[in-house]
């Protein structure tokens, strides 16, 4: 398994994950958009020419969102995803992020394990912040320096 940059070719793999894991897909033109976004990163995990997973995140100034994440499910509990997160933290600490954060489903028991073992602490909610199901977001960060909450 490798990560890479995520390159043009890789949209159409990186579209069909995003189909298959939410309710709310990006559309394969806004993943490609992404191509040109100068605040935007995305990284794929591709094994045998094929995307397995995949991570986006925007780093604006000290601050780093993760828009997405996504494993295929067929290859989840497997360390996948622990690899894309770990280079994404890893890339915007190199990149000087002070943080780090993101929203999940406040039902998505599964992701909100897997980014507290990142050292992720819930940090608040957006009220109906999720569509098809309506569903509050939880706030969820991890901070790179010392905590300030
Ligand atoms: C969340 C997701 C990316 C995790 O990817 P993954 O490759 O399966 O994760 P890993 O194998 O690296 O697991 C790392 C940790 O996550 C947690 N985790 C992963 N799968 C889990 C499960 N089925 N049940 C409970 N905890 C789980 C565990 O803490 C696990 O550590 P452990 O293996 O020591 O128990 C994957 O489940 C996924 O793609 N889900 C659908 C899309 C999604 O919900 N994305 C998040 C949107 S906010």
């Amino acid at each position: 398994m490798k990560i890479t940059q995520m390159k043009k070719y890789d949209v159409d793999g990186v579209f069909d994950l995003e189909s298959q894991c939410f309710s709310t897909p990006w559309s394969k033109q806004s993943i490609a958009s992404e191509l040109k976004n100068p605040n935007a990163r995305f990284f794929v995990a591709c094994r045998d020419n094929c995307v397995i997973g995949y991570i986006g995140m925007h780093l604006i100034l000290d601050e780093c969102y993760i828009t997405n994440i996504a494993v295929s499910r067929k290859n989840r509990k497997n360390g996948v995803g622990s690899s894309l997160l770990g280079y994404a933290i890893s890339y915007a600490k190199a990149n000087s992020a002070s943080f780090i954060t993101l929203e999940v489903r406040e039902s998505n028991i599964i992701a909100i394990e897997f980014y507290k073992k990142f050292g992720f602490k819930p940090q608040g909610f957006r009220k109906n912040f999720y569509e098809n199901p309506l569903e509050n977001g939880l706030i969820f960060t991890k901070w790179f320096g010392e905590e300030v909450f």
